[in-house]
């Protein structure tokens, strides 16, 4: 297991690293563990050395064979167009994009380091195969991030992040739960963000959206390997680990929702409106999940749109009533998370969709 506490602010052997090296304030952002910033994990691997994937060894052995053939081998390298001068973007926006970029980053690091760990740790060789060749992916995606964080001299020293960042620990069931939604998530938001630019290309302000569509094939297919992992161990996805899948749906798309809002800017320059890209990506995580999961929540219903618009809009009055402080400051705050916490309860039980089970649940990223 992971050391939950790290001693900071520097490990003892990245001290003895150049001074170069020394930890830079987006490296610090990325660290920070803010209840809606992108977190690291560590498991039971001892469980996960048990997993056994011969009730869908056919299914599996499809999804393995592409993962060798690794269609984005050559996908994420740079061309001229990186080389380009943004040193006239917006400060504004320059500032959000730089922030998209360092969450992104987190979390895609996270991945990697989480895969690494669980495939050096296990023996199984289905699991190690599978952890390894997501781990190699999700290596390649946070370099290429970090590559352009680099251009605005912004880089984050993914190797501190790796020691100093606090790890929390996750049952494997629930890391399947969480990391599945994280991937087919992930697959969801750069795959509207990339059709979006498609058809309205005077917001493509900087090339590495055009890396987007192959990329979100890669989030899309280690979704498919938890898929996989969840229904060749059915119990996971059965009896009251239903209603702990109703949980993370809901933690994922409310903390999706409300991290989008507070930056709602960013999603503007790039013409989106950050309601109608939300509900996009979270109806199409919804869709895709159905695979699997035997219960979505009820996006189609506008009031679990109201109850999610009402959390952003105490989320965002909270932080004002922080700022202002004292004891009427104080007073809001506990109003605004009461609110909050009486919203995530009611989405919480709302009606649920129950969901066909489907003999076969691979999907292809065909949106
Ligand atoms: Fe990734
Ligand atoms: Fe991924």
């Amino acid at each position: 297991m992971y050391p939950t506490q790290t001693a900071l602010p520097i490990d003892p052997r990245s001290a003895e690293l150049p001074r170069a090296r020394e930890v830079n304030e987006v490296t610090r952002a990325a660290q920070q563990d803010a209840a809606l910033s992108p977190r690291f994990y560590t498991t039971d691997f001892a469980a996960l050395d048990k997993l056994d994937v011969t009730p869908v060894r056919e299914m599996w052995d499809a999804l393995v064979a592409e993962f060798r053939r690794d269609p984005n081998k050559d996908h994420f390298k740079r061309n001229a167009e990186f080389d380009a001068d943004f040193s006239g973007m917006d400060p504004k926006l320059r500032q959000q994009f730089i922030e998209f970029l360092v969450s992104s980053v987190t979390a895609e690091f996270s991945g990697c380091i989480l895969y690494a760990e669980i495939k050096k740790r296990v023996k199984n060789p289905d699991v190690r195969e599978l952890f390894g060749v997501m781990s190699r992916d999700e290596g390649r995606h946070a370099g290429f991030i970090n590559h352009t964080l680099k251009d605005f001299n912004v880089a984050v020293d993914l190797s501190f992040l790796t020691k100093a960042k606090k790890y929390t620990y996750f049952q494997p069931k629930f890391i399947f739960y969480a990391t599945y939604l994280s991937e087919k998530i992930g697959y969801a938001r750069y795959i509207t963000i990339f059709r979006h630019l498609q058809k309205n290309p005077q917001y493509q302000f900087h090339p590495i959206f055009k890396w987007f569509e192959n990329w979100c094939q890669d989030e899309f297919r280690h979704g498919e390997g938890f898929a996989m992992l969840m229904r060749a161990n059915p119990e996971i996805l059965e009896g009251r680990n239903k209603l702990w899948i109703r949980f993370f749906l809901l933690a994922v798309f409310a903390t999706m929702y409300v991290r989008d809002h507070i930056r709602h800017e960013f999603y503007e320059a790039l013409g989106f409106n950050v309601e109608d890209y939300d509900q996009r990506v979270i109806k199409l995580t919804s869709q895709i999940t159905a695979q699997v999961f035997p219960v979505s929540l009820p996006v189609d219903n506008p009031a679990f749109w109201a109850r999610l618009a009402a959390i952003a809009a105490n989320t965002d009055a909270l932080t004002r009533a922080r700022e202002r402080g004292g004891v009427v400051g104080k007073l809001q705050s506990f109003r605004l998370l009461a609110s909050n916490a009486y919203q995530l309860v009611r989405l919480y039980t709302m009606r649920v969709t129950r969901n066909a089970y489907r003999a076969d649940p691979r999907m292809s990223p065909v949106w």
